[in-house]
């Protein structure tokens, strides 16, 4: 192991967030000690400054999540750090006492981020630039770069507008100023009055409430005068359905979130005569279509945008031992910004 100068002697333990069953109960989800995770060949150990709370981890959580880890084991995917160690291999090294972003979203890593500590992947850690503090630099690796992704369909098949869900949501609110970045309009659903107020008042012009009586029918006429022919859906469920039919002929829709926890429907004829796709995007596949030098251009690009374009508000930062209260005030105030944990 390569530690640096004033970290030789780290503990043989950590603080973290132990998960012991997929059931959602937080009784659950508790601080343990752990033993200190050791870096191998290619990892680096990362000393956790923050980690927020994504709906990613309460799929995760509830083992509604793409993977499940072996029990017990420490949710978080995403955080910010110091890189305090290295297991061998260059670019590990190259790393050591630096601050990075870092993800542990994949069944390889036996860590999360709720955690003092995370051993991940080199590969799996961005630099941070020097003007990005480690609360922006927590929520760079999810939100951020999956805007990026998702605006990256629009401008690629010369979209000139989007649909969008859950257009409130903290990668809502990117998207739509990402977008605009290139001059490509918005569409923006949400499910309570207070969501439109509050588009409205930071500039943003169409949004629509999907609970409104006159929804459909706005929602097809903007599809139609705006030529929206994509959408990012986070909700689904009956969502997509609606906007598919509202949709011009071969739209593409997107699903990236099941907020609504229910299943999408859609009329055969959308897809056969209308010629309409419906497709899943995962910020997972898409970085695996990039190769590392192009993942790391994109990443500076977004760390550029993170002040501006691409920022996250934070509603709350608590310790570890404050997690039960953490989940529970995000899950009840999810577009009040995130919850980071401090660890
Ligand atoms: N596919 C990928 O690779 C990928 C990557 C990143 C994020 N995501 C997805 O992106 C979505 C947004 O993430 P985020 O971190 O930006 O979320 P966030 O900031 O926590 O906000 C969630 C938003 O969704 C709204 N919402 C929750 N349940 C809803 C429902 N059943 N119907 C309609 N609206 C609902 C909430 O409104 P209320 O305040 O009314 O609850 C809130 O505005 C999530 O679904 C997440 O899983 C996917």
């Amino acid at each position: 192991m390569y530690p640096v100068k004033d970290c030789q002697m780290l503990p043989n333990t950590m603080r973290a967030l132990v998960l012991r069953d997929y059931d959602g109960k937080p009784e659950n989800i508790g601080v343990a000690e752990m033993p200190m995770p050791r870096p191998g060949a290619g990892e680096v150990l990362v000393r956790i400054a923050a980690s927020p709370v994504n709906p990613s981890d309460l799929m995760f959580i509830r083992g509604l999540y793409g993977f499940k880890k072996a029990l017990p084991a420490i949710p978080g995917f995403e955080a910010s750090g110091t890189v305090v160690a290295a297991g061998g291999g260059l670019m590990a090294r190259l790393l050591v006492g630096r601050r990075v972003a870092c993800a542990a979203a994949d069944p390889g890593i036996a860590g999360g981020t709720w955690a003092q500590y995370l051993v991940t992947g080199a590969s799996r850690c961005i630099p941070l630039h020097k003007d990005v503090d480690m609360e922006q630099g927590a929520t760079l690796l999810v939100n951020p770069l999956t805007a990026w992704g998702l605006v990256e369909q629009a401008r690629r098949g010369a979209h000139r507008a989007v649909v969008q869900t859950a257009a409130a949501s903290a990668l809502g609110r990117m998207i739509v100023r990402l977008a605009r970045r290139f001059s490509i309009a918005t569409i923006n659903i949400v499910r309570r009055p207070e969501q439109v107020e509050l588009l409205h008042k930071s500039g943003v012009e169409h949004v629509l409430n999907m609970n409104d009586a006159t929804f459909d029918a706005e929602l097809r006429d903007l599809c139609h005068s705006l030529g929206a022919t994509i959408s990012f859906d986070a909700v689904a469920g009956k969502l997509s359905a609606r906007i598919i039919r509202a949709q011009p002929e071969r739209s593409r829709l997107l699903i990236y979130g099941g907020l609504s926890q229910e299943p999408v429907r859609i009329e055969p004829g959308s897809l056969i005569f209308e010629r309409k796709r419906v497709e899943g995007f995962w910020l997972s596949s898409w970085l695996r279509t990039k190769n590392a030098l192009s993942r790391l251009r994109i990443a500076g690009k977004v760390q550029k945008l993170l002040a501006t374009d691409l920022r996250t508000d934070i509603q709350a930062r608590l310790p570890l031992e404050e997690a039960a209260r953490g989940l529970e005030q995000y899950v009840t105030h999810m577009t009040s910004g995130k919850v980071l944990f401090l660890p």
